[in-house]
């Protein structure tokens, strides 16, 4: 069975969020012998140098978008023995970043969206199954139905749309994507690629694909109520039938604390407690912390916005700094988070740090080396920074949402189980009881503590599991 992935970020090429996590690691996990999974990206200018010199040429192309005509090449790089093939233009995609303006990123993926269709017949790769992930490529199913009317060759090709993220939803004046992708009136009404007015990429994916996923059970249920819905719950309870959630995974080869080269200290489960214990000095050390391998150190590794539930944070910051602990936060994102952590970063010097970029290296660090790791999400389609936490036997304090929900199990001090910590209510002071409750069991009943870590370490959230429920699926559609 052949399937194409067509996403806008992957790891190793290019990574924004978990997306490109995704991305880059299942494809690994399937079974060669049965599935032949191919993805297909951007070829971006911001891809770094070291990745952009691999691909070779393949072939190219030109394409309309309604009255341009386009440009399209096509690389072709295998790596860890899967395929990826980047879609070239240097119109579309010369940014800084791989998104940019909403009404460019419009342009730039109803391109990428048609460019891949019309690539498959061109490199002779006929997927039985595109594989779309959110609304950046949205437009391919409509494309694809469009295509059908007129080219055999496109006939019996099913679609799955994965959303990761309801809250964005690819939407523009319905005129303005009319005159961008050429596609007739016809899909341009409320039952198909409109919503509220506006022509929306992600609700004509949904509308368009033969099966819908989202990245854990609980954001399935979730997303057809109005609170999660992002005004699409009730196009998802109208195609529930079709709807199901898969929970992501991590690549255990990359976040592997026994091998880790990012990290000071490798550890495993039988030695964490003095190994995590030198890397929490080792990185009080790097960032000026003050050095003391009994406090209890919380992590944040985040996107700095609204959904990660930051609110709450800034609302309790001057409290939280107030015991005994210190507090490690790497991100970027809203200005007004980035500066309220700076702020409190020198306010409370050798307690907390506030770092405001991106750094692979320093988020394994973080997961190496913190107690916990603090995550009291708004809403989470799936997470995977508490299941990087997990595995580094960093003890998640989450809100009981989504895939957060789903994935850590709330300590029980009566039959003694759980994996982190969580509370249920969206308030800052529920929050700030959860992570009191949690400094009591770290500080006064380390046993407990080390063994809820055990637990942690144990849980299997590698891609094995749901890579043979994305497995089924695939064979339940063709
Ligand atoms: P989302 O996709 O909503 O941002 P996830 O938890 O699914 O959230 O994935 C976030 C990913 O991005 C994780 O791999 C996390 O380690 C990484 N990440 C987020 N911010 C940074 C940063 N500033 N530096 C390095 N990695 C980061
Ligand atoms: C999105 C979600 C996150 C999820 C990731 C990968 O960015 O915000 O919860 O883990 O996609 O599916």
């Amino acid at each position: 069975k052949r399937i194409l992935f067509a996403a806008s970020e992957c790891v190793p090429f290019i990574k924004t969020g978990g997306l490109a996590d995704v991305v880059g690691s299942l494809p690994k996990y399937f079974d060669k012998e049965k599935y032949d999974v191919r993805v297909m990206l951007p070829k971006y200018m911001c891809m770094k140098e070291e990745w952009k010199e691999k691909l070779e040429y393949r072939t190219h192309f030109y394409m309309d978008l309604n009255w341009r005509t386009q440009y399209v090449g096509v690389l072709e790089y295998v790596h860890d023995g899967v395929t990826f093939y980047f879609i070239d233009n240097e119109f579309y995609f010369n940014g800084f970043a791989p998104y940019g303006n909403i009404y460019e990123d419009i342009e730039k993926f109803a391109f990428f969206s048609k460019a891949v269709l019309s690539t498959l017949p061109i490199i002779d790769f006929r997927p039985d199954i595109i594989h779309c992930h959110d609304w950046q490529t949205g437009l391919i199913p409509i494309y694809l139905d469009n295509f059908r009317y007129s080219n055999e060759y496109y006939r019996n090709i099913k679609t799955i749309m994965t959303i990761h993220n309801l809250k964005f939803q690819g939407t523009w004046d319905t005129k303005t994507v009319r005159d961008i992708t050429g596609l007739p009136d016809y899909y341009f009404v409320p039952d198909k690629l409109e919503a509220y007015k506006d022509a929306n990429y992600l609700k004509g994916g949904i509308v368009y694909a033969d099966r819908i996923t989202t990245v854990s059970n609980s954001y399935a249920e979730e997303i057809k109520m109005p609170f999660y819905g992002e005004n699409l719950d009730g196009l998802m309870r109208a195609r529930a039938n079709c709807l199901q959630g898969i929970v992501n995974g991590i690549d255990y080869d990359v976040y592997n604390p026994k091998t880790d080269e990012l990290i000071t200290n490798n550890f495993s489960v039988e030695n964490f407690r003095k190994e995590k214990a030198k890397n929490k000095l080792a990185l009080q050390e790097e960032l000026g912390l003050e050095k003391n391998a009994k406090t209890m150190m919380i992590g944040i590794v985040s996107r700095l916005t609204d959904q990660k539930g930051l609110d709450l944070i800034a609302y309790m910051m001057d409290e939280l700094c107030q015991e005994n602990i210190q507090l490690v936060v790497l991100g970027t994102g809203e200005e007004r988070y980035e500066n309220m952590f700076r702020h409190f970063a020198w306010k409370y010097q050798g307690k907390v740090s506030a770092n405001i970029y991106y750094s692979e290296a320093l988020s394994h660090k973080i997961y190496a080396s913190c107690d916990a790791f603090l995550m009291p999400s708004l809403f989470e389609p799936c997470g995977l920074s508490q299941l990087m936490s997990l595995r580094y036997g960093t003890l998640p304090i989450v809100r009981e949402t989504g895939g957060l929900k789903d994935t850590v199990v709330p300590y029980n001090e009566f039959d003694k189980t759980g994996t982190g910590f969580s509370f249920a209510n969206y308030n800052a002071h529920e929050m700030m009881d959860i992570i009191r409750y949690a400094e009591h069991i770290y500080y006064d009943k380390k046993r407990d503590w080390n063994k809820i870590v055990e637990h942690a370490m144990q849980q299997d959230f590698s891609w094995d599991n749901s890579a043979k429920q994305y497995e089924q699926l695939y064979d339940d559609l063709i």
